[in-house]
């Protein structure tokens, strides 16, 4: 699958390589890879041919400034010229560090992802989004810029723990709560084996999803308008995941963030009762959390300070029945939004 922009750039969407595929691909480039540790010890011995490996320290709380900073002492150290290719290996920390520094060293290098965990494969590294956190505060420091690749291995979930696994599980759902009444129904009958490890299954919803951020991507890469509906669960999921000090994993706060939108949804009269519990269903039986136990006045605090709000208002997604949603600006100081009848 190959993204086009309308400025003619084109990023390709790789689902049936794998990474032994790598060294073909790169013939000839002088590449750096950025990953982190964990990735690192279970296949840096697939990595393809390279100058020099850079282990970045995990978790959200890493994905900073500073950490960006310490890669690009790195690659300076490490010899990186305006000729080298920047290989990002990993989840999507990795993949969001990576794309930022090689599109801020020496103004720009190219730059491809290895994703290798579900939520980076179908989510992050597809897109053009690079960016690092600020005090807790998420993405607050990115650029729009594509990968020139994105090669989805999908056997490389097979190290992934259960926990990772749901939580890549949850920007599925997403994807066919706002697009793919089908590919809801597919998870619906399928969630079981897809936890199995089903690589058909995996590879099947991995494509899916790609295909529809893709398509969402293509009309509106700059997020003006149709693009705001790829954070359905969003913006309170990254309340949830600054209020709570990343007890939860993105994927888990989005999970809550969608709970939370299908009840509103359901409460402004555009999704029924059915609608509603098959999506809750959906969320339990992937094993996601539906609350976060955070009082609302610390959330709604959190939105206040999203990227996305623009004066007093947010721009927010409501589920329009399955497979459907609107963009509906809401105001941030009204607690009806985000409140007690809701138990988040
Ligand atoms: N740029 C975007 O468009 C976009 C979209 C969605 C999410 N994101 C970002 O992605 C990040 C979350 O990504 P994530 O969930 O992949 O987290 P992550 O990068 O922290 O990876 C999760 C954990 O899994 C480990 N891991 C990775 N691959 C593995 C494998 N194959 N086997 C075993 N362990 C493995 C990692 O070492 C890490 O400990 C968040 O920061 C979120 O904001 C970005």
């Amino acid at each position: 699958m190959i993204i086009k922009l309308p400025d003619g750039t084109t990023s390709a969407i790789l689902t049936n390589e794998s990474i032994a595929s790598l060294p073909a691909r790169l013939k000839g480039e002088q590449v750096f890879v950025l990953t982190d540790r964990k990735v690192y010890s279970l296949y840096g011995n697939a990595f393809p041919p390279n100058e020099g490996v850079i282990v970045l320290p995990d978790g959200e709380k890493n994905k900073t400034l500073d950490t960006v900073a310490a890669a690009v002492r790195q690659l300076i150290a490490k010899g990186a010229d305006r000729k080298s290719f920047i290989l990002g290996i990993g989840g999507g920390i990795v993949c969001d560090i990576t794309g930022f520094v090689a599109s801020i060293y020496m103004r720009g290098l190219r730059f491809g992802f290895v994703p290798t965990t579900l939520l980076a494969q179908v989510d992050a590294s597809v897109g053009g989004k690079n960016g690092v956190n600020c005090d807790g505060y998420k993405n607050m420091i990115g650029v729009f810029n594509q990968p020139e690749f994105v090669l989805c291995d999908v056997n490389m979930l097979d190290t992934l723990d259960c926990r990772q696994l749901k939580a890549g599980l949850a920007e599925v759902i997403k994807s066919a709560l706002i697009a793919d009444a089908e590919l809801f129904r597919y998870l619906e009958n399928n969630i079981a084996s897809i936890l199995n490890l089903d690589k058909n299954q995996l590879r099947f919803i991995v494509e899916r999803s790609i295909a529809i951020k893709a398509q969402i991507v293509e009309a509106d890469e700059r997020e003006a308008g149709e693009r705001k509906k790829l954070n359905l669960g969003h913006t309170i999921g990254h309340a949830i995941e600054k209020q709570s000090n990343n007890k939860f994993l993105h994927g888990e706060a989005v999970s809550i963030g969608m709970a939370m939108a299908a009840y509103m949804s359901a409460r402004v009269g555009m999704l029924s009762e059915s609608e509603l519990k098959r999506i809750l269903h959906l969320l339990e039986w992937a094993g996601l959390p539906l609350s976060a136990g955070i009082p609302t006045k610390k959330l709604v605090e959190a939105v206040g300070k999203d990227k996305k709000k623009h004066g007093n208002t947010v721009s927010f997604i409501f589920n329009k029945g399955i497979g459907n949603v609107e963009i509906k600006d809401i105001s941030i100081t009204n607690y009806e939004w985000g409140n007690k009848n809701l138990q988040l």
